[in-house]
């Protein structure tokens, strides 16, 4: 059974109701899901980084704040430059979700970034592998999956009213949908590690 962290700051709840969909999408696809959420005061992240070291996969979960991560996810992505010198998330695999108020918001920017960080920390990136949901006349429709049409991550619309309204239908399951798109991509890569053990490549170039 594959196990799959979900790190993720929320101020106002919204990137929360996010993280709780991709969490039911794991499930659905028989994996485990470890839901971490960033304090906004956290400088701390010892307890964070013991439960990630045995997870399969990490999915990066942000707000869209001024176009980028918020600043708790900035500090726990700084505060990850420990494990990036003993490369301990390696060959995990990696995905990300954001929100914004804005339909853009800028925030193919947030998850680019997190596309980066993970590159840097040696993992294999999942995007969402669905086509642009909503690309006709009926573009005000809050209720086809991957209406925002993104690929390198899932994306989601708060416009500015309350979590318990916002995101919508389809942005809830474009996250949900991720989840299971990791999830069962976690399980195939831990399959696949019993011919190709993880390690095996880095020995053979050493040799
Ligand atoms: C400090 C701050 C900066 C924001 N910057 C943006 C932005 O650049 N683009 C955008 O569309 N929305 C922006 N928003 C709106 C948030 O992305 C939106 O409310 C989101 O749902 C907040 O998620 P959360 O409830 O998980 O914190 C900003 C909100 C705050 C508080």
């Amino acid at each position: 059974m594959s196990k799959i962290a979900i790190v993720y700051h929320s101020g106002f709840g919204h990137t929360d109701v996010l993280a709780r969909d991709v969490a039911r999408g794991v499930t659905d696809s028989g994996g485990v899901a470890d839901l971490l959420r960033i304090d906004g005061l956290q400088a701390d992240f010892g307890e964070f980084f013991d439960r990630l070291a045995d997870a399969d996969a990490i999915i990066f979960g942000s707000p869209t704040y001024m176009g980028t991560v918020s600043a708790p996810m900035k500090a726990f992505m700084d505060a990850s430059a420990k494990v990036y010198f003993t490369k301990q998330w390696k060959d995990k695999l990696g995905a990300a979700f954001t929100v914004s108020g804005s339909p853009s918001g800028d925030k193919l920017n947030t998850l680019t970034s997190l596309a980066i960080f993970a590159a840097q920390h040696g993992m294999l990136w999942i995007g969402t592998g669905q086509n642009p949901g909503n690309n006709d006349d009926e573009s005000a429709a809050t209720d086809a999956e991957n209406r925002l049409g993104s690929f390198i991550g899932a994306m989601a619309q708060a416009a500015n009213d309350s979590p318990d309204v916002t995101p919508k239908a389809g942005d809830r399951a474009t996250a949900r949908s991720l989840g299971r798109r990791v999830a069962l991509a976690a399980t195939r890569w831990r399959a696949g590690a019993a011919a190709v053990p993880l390690g095996a490549i880095d020995i053979q170039m050493m040799t």
